[in-house]
């Protein structure tokens, strides 16, 4: 089949971009076969895998598989329409009301992913609808105030706010300029984000002190915790008081693609701005939900790491041993001990060879190069996955050490 290129294309230089970028591996991926999780394999081979966002593994159940099969049989495929037009279908109902009782919230809205909730929140809170006949809001007087190191999706969201009027930021997870900001803020219509947990280096919010500045200067509070759901708070969990501190939050945003292992996002909060996000957010109205047996699985699976919580410990205890394999082979992870582990992996080209070694070596282990990262500073973004056996890590270890020798790296010894 032949397929037709506009002459017009040539005024967008796609081809020069890709052309430039071609060194580092990232334009054209590679293609996956079979189920990813502890390993995957890739263009045909099989790789240990450290890139997973799929961390805990869930898919590989049985009890979890069967869920999602009876959910396609008792719901459908699709939900068909949206809440406005048809109403909220039962699965996505029960999976709402679940998140309420994790995290302490009134009310609940899904969305086909976490971006779209960030997205679709933003725009609810900023924006002017005139649906007649009195029907009105007008919010464009709001004020956003974000972590500086607030996710891509945070940031597309308050792209059309003007900055210094709409839009402050405050240096990431430092206490003082957000209170330095929200002074000068007094009295406006306030949201400050941040996230729990950060993806690129692993670092962890001091939410409690985060939101008591938000309740001493009347700023809502709205964190993504994407990164963080269902994993700490508990008392013999790492973070515990940081995230015991987030029911206090406003609003909370979660993500199912990460703990869950499935795909959606959420907010929970009070009742009213929830209601109001079904019309207002245009990110539930305007495009499809999450899929009915994926709402009925992660409502399954958030209760069973409620009923099983070994499953996060087990795998909590052997991130942290992990890391501290890490350190004494040399490679000291950054110092929050949260399960996303970066590691520096020395210069551009470096890591470009490291990430090359590690694959030729039978290990797919991501570099994040800019803008997930400061330029010329790429981290070894590693993520243990519940599934990987110990000759996984054994391997994986032997394998830094010995190129992390080889290219300079690390204190390696
Ligand atoms: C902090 C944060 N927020 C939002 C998202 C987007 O979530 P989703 O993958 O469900 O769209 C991510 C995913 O990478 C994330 O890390």
């Amino acid at each position: 089949m032949t397929t037709s290129v506009s002459a017009a294309l040539k005024h967008w230089p796609f081809a020069d971009f890709l052309a430039a970028g071609k060194g580092l591996g990232l334009t054209d991926p590679p293609v996956i076969d079979g189920p990813a999780g502890p390993t995957v394999v890739r263009d045909g081979r099989t790789l240990a895998n450290f890139a997973s966002i799929n961390f805990l593994n869930l898919q590989d159940r049985a009890d979890v598989q069967r869920h999602f099969l009876d959910g396609i049989a008792r719901y459908g495929l699709t939900t068909g329409g949206s809440r406005m037009t048809q109403g909220i279908c039962r699965p996505h109902l029960e999976l709402e009301r679940e998140l309420c009782a994790a995290t302490g919230k009134e009310r609940a809205i899904s969305f086909a992913s976490g971006l779209l909730a960030n997205l679709g929140f933003v725009h609810a809170m900023t924006h002017h609808m005139n649906l007649g006949q009195g029907w009105e809001i007008d919010n464009q007087d709001a004020v956003f105030v974000l972590d500086r190191d607030a996710h891509w999706s945070l940031w597309k969201a308050v792209e059309n706010l003007t900055y210094g009027r709409q839009l402050f930021a405050f240096r990431h997870n430092d206490a003082a300029d957000l209170n330095r900001i929200l002074s000068r803020l007094e009295g406006k219509k306030t949201v400050v984000v941040f996230e729990s947990v950060y993806s690129a280096d692993g670092t962890v919010a001091p939410i409690g002190t985060l939101l008591d500045l938000c309740e001493r200067h009347q700023a809502l509070s709205y964190v993504d915790d994407a990164n963080g759901f269902l994993l700490y708070g508990a008392e013999n969990r790492p973070f515990a008081a940081e995230f015991d501190a987030l029911r206090r939050a406003d609003f909370v945003m979660v993500s199912f693609s990460k703990s869950v292992g499935l795909e959606g996002g959420a907010i929970a909060g009070p009742t009213d701005p929830m209601l109001a996000l079904e019309l207002l957010s245009g990110t539930s109205m305007f495009t499809a939900a999450m899929q009915p047996p994926t709402a009925s699985t992660a409502t399954r699976i958030m209760r069973l790491l409620r009923t099983e919580p070994a499953i996060v410990d087990d795998y909590l205890r052997r991130v942290a041993v992990f890391r501290e394999r890490l350190a004494e082979i040399g490679f000291p992870p950054h110092s929050t001990p949260s399960y996303l582990i970066s590691v520096p992996a020395g210069d551009d080209a470096t890591a470009v060879e490291l990430k090359d070694s590690f694959l030729a070596r039978g290990y797919l282990v991501p570099v994040f190069f800019y803008p997930a990262v400061p330029r010329n500073k790429p981290l070894l973004r590693l993520i243990l996955n519940a599934g990987h056996t110990e000759e996984h890590l054994d391997g994986f270890l032997r394998t830094l050490a010995d190129l992390g020798g080889r290219l300079g790296l690390g204190g390696a010894r």
